[in-house]
């Protein structure tokens, strides 16, 4: 595997402890506050003609509002496509930018909000767009598949994108066509996808900082006290903690492989936030968070990732009202995204992701 020089992360964007600013988490909704804020989104989203798009790593209320008033809890794949079909003038993306981006460039037309546009990914920004442009000019070669886990700017340079739960038969596919690959930024996502097709494929260098920190040693301890337990384990985390996985996948895969796996006890090595839809759909299981170092030791976010963490139900609710917080992309730079979002997205239609552990992988 290729790797391109690192790329520092600023990770001051949200860890305190480099006495910088940490992202900043929304405000507290008290019991008592709770079913009123609730009704009065439920009455926002009609009157506003919006439809509430989120992922399964936001607030579990959040998750549940979108389930309930017609919208959708998702992988980013399924929250792209289902945004994109939906006729709602109005999206409301409970997730991160990237999510938000993607949702305004498939759609122009329709207002795109978000609790918080401060909601970043450590992928989007390990990867600069005048960086990663350098570094395909350099490799004029080579088919350019990137993350959905980018900005637009990125996007816009591809020729590809894909998600978790595509990137293995997009990246299979160019591999069968003779295509050397530049892929960006997830290092780990990469090397799971090239040893699985054995593309050739140049990586950046970046890194997710919450499946990052999943540890092996850790997660073989953890094993032997639950020696019954399946391990769920999404494909951004370290290579050793793939390797002892039962299932691998997207947000979504993981879900549908814990309900056909139909385990007492599962071990989830992914952002905890998606142990209350497996909760839902197995009440009688047991989910316990894959061991990462803790917050003493390198742990930066322990298993949530703090982004995410920035959708509230009070800023939801603000954005409703006051429509402020729009996602704005540069029409040429979106105009230019499109293209390999719309590439995947048609690719998806005639061939549904697998996931290893799914019953098809
Ligand atoms: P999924 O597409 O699998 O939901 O992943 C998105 C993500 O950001 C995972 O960290
Ligand atoms: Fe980005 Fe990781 Fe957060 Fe997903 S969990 S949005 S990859 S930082």
């Amino acid at each position: 595997m290729a790797v391109a020089t690192p790329i520092q992360i600023r990770f001051e964007r949200f860890d305190g402890r480099l006495g910088l600013a940490p992202a900043k988490p929304p405000r507290t909704v008290t019991a008592l506050e709770k079913p009123a804020l609730l009704e009065r989104i439920r009455g926002l989203l009609k009157q506003r003609d919006a439809v509430l798009v989120a992922h399964y790593y936001v607030d579990p209320d959040i998750q549940d509002l979108a389930q309930e008033t017609g919208g959708t809890v998702s992988d980013s794949l399924e929250m792209a496509r289902f945004g994109h079909a939906h006729p709602a003038k109005t999206i409301v993306v409970a997730g991160v930018r990237f999510m938000g981006e993607t949702a305004k460039i498939l759609n122009p037309e329709k207002r795109v909000l978000m609790p918080d546009l401060a909601a970043e990914c450590s992928l989007d920004l390990a990867t600069p767009a005048d960086q990663f442009s350098a570094f395909c000019d350099a490799h004029p070669d080579r088919v350019v598949v990137v993350y959905a886990n980018t900005s637009a700017a990125v996007k816009a340079r591809a020729d590809w994108m894909v998600t978790s739960s595509i990137a293995e038969k997009i990246v299979a596919h160019l591999h069968a066509q003779g295509k050397k690959i530049l892929w960006a930024p997830d290092k780990y996502l990469g090397d799971y996808v090239q040893r699985i097709t054995g593309a050739d494929m140049l990586m950046w260098n970046a890194a997710c900082v919450v499946h990052e920190e999943f540890k092996s040693q850790q997660l073989r301890d953890l094993k032997a006290l639950h020696p019954e337990a399946k391990v769920l384990v999404h494909p951004e985390s370290p290579a050793d903690v793939i390797a002892l996985a039962d299932a691998v996948g997207s947000t979504t895969g993981l879900i549908q492989a814990a309900e056909r796996l139909k385990a007492k006890t599962y071990i989830v090595a992914t952002d905890n936030g998606i142990i209350h839809q497996m909760r839902k759909r197995m009440p009688g299981s047991t989910f316990i968070d894959a061991p990462t170092a803790g917050k003493g030791a390198t742990c930066q976010s322990c298993a949530h990732c703090p982004w995410m963490a920035m959708n509230g139900l009070h800023n939801l609710a603000e954005v409703l009202e006051t429509q402020r917080n729009e996602v704005l992309v540069d029409p040429e730079i979106g105009r230019r995204a499109k293209i390999p979002i719309e590439r995947m997205l048609e690719f998806a239609k005639t061939n549904l992701p697998t996931f290893k552990g799914s019953g098809d992988a």
